[in-house]
């Protein structure tokens, strides 16, 4: 079909269902319109699609829990989906297919609003579309954190996992451990350089910040409006020195620690044999739960050296007590306990695949990110999965050769080979493939102290990992997604998004 259809001061938004959720959908489009035109298009309740206006309705013949069907004549759109999402993922298209000046967060004098006529029928590949952000070893405040999640629901992905715990800083606030954040969420000063280069230099400044419970309420009803669940996570039992600086009884040595001011990984861990990190968790997991709705709690698990644990006389002796192996039948002791008492209050536990290691806790969904192995071998055992392998998409990596690039953690990872990964390995067997619930893109920010550098690299690898998402392994195709990325790279313009635009093409490729 020719044409296009426009907005017009007429135009309505026409809910056939008409409710919280479908509602959302339903702003979402008028705010996009009102911002370059400044007219409202009115949002009503109706059963029958009217000329010049937009009609939404759920669909149970739509198969797909959020797909859709766009359909866009001269005269009408039709936008039909089997939930909410659905209906929001098609509003996020007929976005992309909006004149890029509709970014503008103003009016634009005598802009016509316009999309060209076209029937588009779309579904996600996998359920869980997922991007990472560590705010510890640097902290983005609010407004940048809304706008992360502004460029996760752009691109009809739906997880934001919040890395809120680590060495470096605690970010949330907890009531009943004031000092968390009072001592945990600020650093004396921080590493300039690569960790890898001695003698270590540091800048002698103060750094930190946190997110207060009402700040971060805010941030999940905003992920909510767009769609978006956060998985918060909460580390343990390593990368906890900061929350150790400000407890230190919680520790095996008793301290004193301070938040740490390099980078790597930290022998001074939660001590597993105490009671007391027991109710220490249970107490701040308690205020997690009541912040964050979803499903899930992010436990970490990575990267937890078993050194004081192996000289700690009360971790021995709760090694000896629970008939545990070793220290890391004793870390998964450690996991399956905090797993109980989140399954207790109606959650689930994803970690790291080092929990894999003494034996998974029996409702575990992991993250492989130490290559796929470990995603494969939990599917295996029957566990959900989410991919997220560093070779594929830790976006902290070098994007081309390092050399006239500003410092990153190390790696080489171009646009290219981002976009090529498959998430669903080779090695499972049908049956096991459903356990693959996703692909997730993480960014460490180490090396990433501003919003601008945050930009820099995290698109357009990000989009690579969207687009892997959606599309099934058969129909992705690089040198199209490039072509149509590099055709709308001017909207990330009119964004100000500050996106790399160096080499995407993998150049160390064999071909
Ligand atoms: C990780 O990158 N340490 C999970
Ligand atoms: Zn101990």
């Amino acid at each position: 079909m020719n044409g296009d259809f426009v907005f017009t001061t007429k135009s309505r938004i026409i809910l056939s269902t008409f409710n919280d959720e479908t509602l959302l959908a339903a702003d979402f489009l008028s705010h996009l319109v009102a911002n370059p035109t400044g007219f409202k298009t009115k949002v009503a309740e109706g059963k029958k699609p009217e000329s010049g206006s937009v009609f939404m309705m759920l669909d149970t013949a739509i198969k797909d829990k959020e797909g859709y069907v766009l359909t866009i004549t001269p005269k009408k759109i039709i936008i039909k989906a089997k939930s909410a999402p659905g209906l929001f993922y098609a509003v996020q298209t007929i976005r992309q297919l909006m004149p890029v000046d509709v970014e503008k967060p103003f009016v634009v004098e005598g802009f016509r609003l316009a999309v060209p006529a076209c029937e588009i029928k779309d579904a996600p590949r996998f359920a869980y579309r997922g991007m990472h952000l560590d705010v510890c070893r640097h902290f983005f405040p609010p407004g940048d954190v809304k706008r992360y999640i502004d460029m996760i629901a752009l691109h009809k992905m739906n997880t934001f996992h919040w890395h809120l715990t680590d060495d470096q800083g605690w970010r949330i606030e907890i009531k009943k451990y004031p000092r968390l954040t009072e001592v945990g969420a600020f650093r004396k000063e921080t590493l300039v350089g690569h960790d890898g280069k001695q003698p270590f230099v540091y800048d002698g400044k103060p750094y930190g910040g946190f997110y207060t419970q009402d700040e971060i309420r805010d941030i999940v009803a905003y992920a909510k409006s767009k769609f978006v669940t956060i998985i918060p996570e909460i580390e343990m039992p390593g990368h906890a020195l900061a929350a150790l600086a400000a407890y230190p009884a919680l520790s095996c040595t008793g301290g004193p620690f301070d938040v740490y001011t390099r980078w790597g990984v930290v022998d001074d861990v939660y001590c597993a044999g105490k009671e007391e990190t027991f109710n220490f968790l249970e107490d701040v997991l308690t205020e997690v739960i009541g912040l964050f709705p979803g499903k899930y709690i992010h436990i970490g698990g990575d990267e937890c050296p078993k050194t004081r644990w192996e000289k700690c006389p009360l971790c021995q002796k709760r090694i000896k007590a629970e008939g545990l192996k070793d220290e890391q039948e004793l870390q998964s002791y450690f996991i399956r306990r905090i797993e109980k008492f989140l399954n207790s209050k109606g959650r689930k536990i994803i970690g790291w695949d080092e929990i894999l290691e003494g034996g998974l806790a029996p409702e575990a969904a992991v993250m492989s990110w130490r290559g796929t192995d470990g995603g494969i071998a939990a599917a295996q055992q029957k566990h959900d999965v989410i991919m997220t392998p560093g070779e594929y998409v830790y976006l902290d990596h070098y994007q081309c050769e390092p050399a006239d690039q500003p410092l990153a953690i190390g790696g080489y990872l171009p646009l290219e080979r981002v976009y090529s990964y498959n998430p669903m390995p080779s090695e499972l067997k049908s049956e096991e493939q459903k356990y693959i619930l996703g692909i997730q893109g993480n960014v460490w920010t180490e090396y990433i102290g501003t919003r601008d550098y945050l930009d820099y690299m995290t698109y357009p690898r990000m989009i690579a990992i969207a687009e892997t998402g959606w599309t099934q392994d058969r129909l992705k195709d690089f040198d199209d997604f490039l072509a149509r990325f590099e055709a709308s790279g001017k909207r990330y313009d009119v964004m100000g998004i500050n996106y790399f635009k160096g080499e995407y093409r993998d150049t160390r490729a064999v071909r």
